[in-house]
């Protein structure tokens, strides 16, 4: 019997345990076993493994995280760890692997597929969209739907206390998820990566508002959001992860004593963090995730390796792995849309 790996890796996100659902019911279906790697592409390396069955899949649907667990490991930083995750997947009696991932899982993936001659597909996910090669990933509605509640709460707080209240929000490259919530909860002013904000042109639209007689106002602010005044994203120092990549954050609670010192209205900062990902799929995401999980299985029959499951109007299709290794920045049009209703 032919043997499929599936394994998570990166941040984790609503809508993975739809995904090895949907994997392990449609390949037992077909035929084929089906081999849980563990914590991403660490299980690989290490030989963290555990046979997924019909049974053992049950009840997972709903479940935030990943039942496999994740990880930011990359196999290619060390020379031996490429090695040792060749010899496991021989090991193990792999014939093939959906590796489900952002653009870092995705790039080692596509890295294995081209150089090594892996047979390996691919499900593309993260809860910021910003990924090419599909119009959406899973876990952005959700990671929409807690912040949109979390606005609409702040809100009421805000009237209340006639306050400005800053919001940061995950986004590290784009600013789907502020701009969509922001919108959806009716922000006052949005600030995303794409665009370099100037903290003045902030202050004036709080004070728009202000002269209109709201005495309160709401800033969504992306965390990888810079000003036009230091040019630099905040980081938290000391963070770096295997891809290189800086822990982000600080955004908020810097813009926040800005806004404060220069407008004079009391201010305060909410920084969402990882509230944003974790928790029950909405429905939504149950769907594309299912419906991506079952894409990826045609993949290996239709011996389409180096593709991966993709969102294209309503339609699933296959799109290149190498499409997920560029960014997805906002659509400048969505961000006009929302930035009708600032001030
Ligand atoms: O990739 C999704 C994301 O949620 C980013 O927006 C964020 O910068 C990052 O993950 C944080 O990940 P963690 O703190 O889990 O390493």
């Amino acid at each position: 019997m032919e043997k499929i790996g599936i394994l998570t890796g990166g941040g984790d996100c609503p809508g993975l345990n739809a995904v090895i659902r949907a994997v392990v019911r449609r390949s037992h279906a077909l035929g084929f076993d089906v081999l849980g790697i563990k914590n991403g592409w660490a299980g690989l390396i290490h030989g963290y493994v555990e046979p997924l069955t019909d049974f053992s899949v049950s009840g997972i649907l709903p479940r935030g995280g990943t039942i496999l667990g994740t990880s930011r490991t990359n196999p290619f930083r060390e020379l031996d760890h490429v090695q040792k995750l060749k010899s496991n997947w021989q090991r193990f009696g792999l014939n093939y692997l959906v590796a489900v991932g952002g653009e870092d899982t995705l790039g080692v993936a596509y890295k294995l597929f081209k150089q090594e001659a892996y047979l390996i597909v691919g499900v593309p996910k993260t809860i910021d969209n910003d990924l090419a090669g599909t119009d959406y990933t899973f876990g952005f509605d959700t990671a929409v739907q807690i912040v949109t509640e979390a606005i609409d709460r702040i809100h009421t707080t805000a009237e209340s206390h006639r306050r400005v209240m800053v919001v940061e929000v995950m986004g590290r490259h784009a600013g789907w998820i502020a701009t969509y919530s922001g919108m959806a909860g009716g922000a006052d002013c949005i600030l995303v990566p794409e665009r370099k904000f100037n903290v003045d042109e902030v202050c004036a639209l709080i004070k728009k508002r202000i002269d209109r007689g709201k005495e309160f106002a709401i800033v969504v602010v992306s965390e990888g959001a810079t000003p036009d005044e230091t040019h630099q994203v905040m980081t938290k120092p000391g963070h770096i992860d295997a891809f290189g990549h800086a822990q982000l954050g600080g955004i908020g609670d810097w813009l926040g004593a800005q806004v404060e010192t220069r407008t004079g209205i009391e201010t305060r900062v909410t920084v969402l963090g990882h509230v944003q990902r974790g928790g029950t799929p909405t429905a939504y995401d149950r769907v594309l995730a299912t419906r991506f999980g079952l894409k990826a299985i045609e993949l290996i029959r239709e011996k389409q390796f180096g593709y991966m499951a993709s969102l294209r109007g309503t339609e699933i299709v296959a799109a290149p792995i190498e499409d997920a290794l560029s960014q997805k920045l906002l659509d400048p049009k969505v961000f006009d849309d929302a930035a009708v209703f600032f001030g």
